[in-house]
């Protein structure tokens, strides 16, 4: 016998599970282990975000309740790109682009702080400016803004 039909019969198999996307084949041939970030540094989607995965440009990016005042939450933004959503006073709202102004490893955070776990910087969770270096410079602003007590993407 030959491979052929088992080779033929893996490849529809793996169609018909993206859907034919065939660069989901592609991705699914390779060794699926690009991103060199450690996985603590990787985008964590929290259970009560409702943009944990990719979402439309107007689905919401988070629920106001679910954000401590004075402290943030990780999100998703609209490009699927990793976000901090903070609420510095009750009822306003700050994003900031999860990506360290080091070497672009994903912050979290952690009380009223955002936490680099590559090399230690540490954020302002309500402005997003450098606490503690290494990071040059503080974690760039996303237009966020509030409407029936969810988080939007985009000024208001
Ligand atoms: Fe964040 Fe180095 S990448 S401190």
């Amino acid at each position: 016998m030959t491979n052929q039909p088992s080779r033929r019969a893996v490849l529809i198999t793996g169609a018909a599970a993206t859907a034919g996307a065939g660069a989901a084949l592609l991705a699914g041939c390779g060794s699926g282990s690009g991103d060199e970030k450690p996985a603590s540094a990787r985008p964590t989607a929290a259970s009560t975000t409702p943009a944990a995965t990719k979402s439309p440009t107007n689905r919401p990016l988070a629920v106001l309740a679910d954000i401590p005042v004075g402290g943030a939450v990780a999100a998703a933004g609209s490009d699927g790109a990793a976000l901090i959503i903070a609420q510095p006073t009750a009822g306003t709202v700050a994003a900031f682009s999860a990506r360290c102004t080091h070497r672009g490893c994903t912050v979290a955070p952690k009380d009223k702080r955002l936490e680099c776990p590559c090399h230690g910087s540490a954020f302002a969770a309500a402005t997003g400016k450098v606490i503690t270096g290494p990071a040059p410079r503080p974690l760039a602003k996303v237009d966020v803004h509030v409407a029936a007590g969810q988080v939007l993407p985009g000024p208001a």
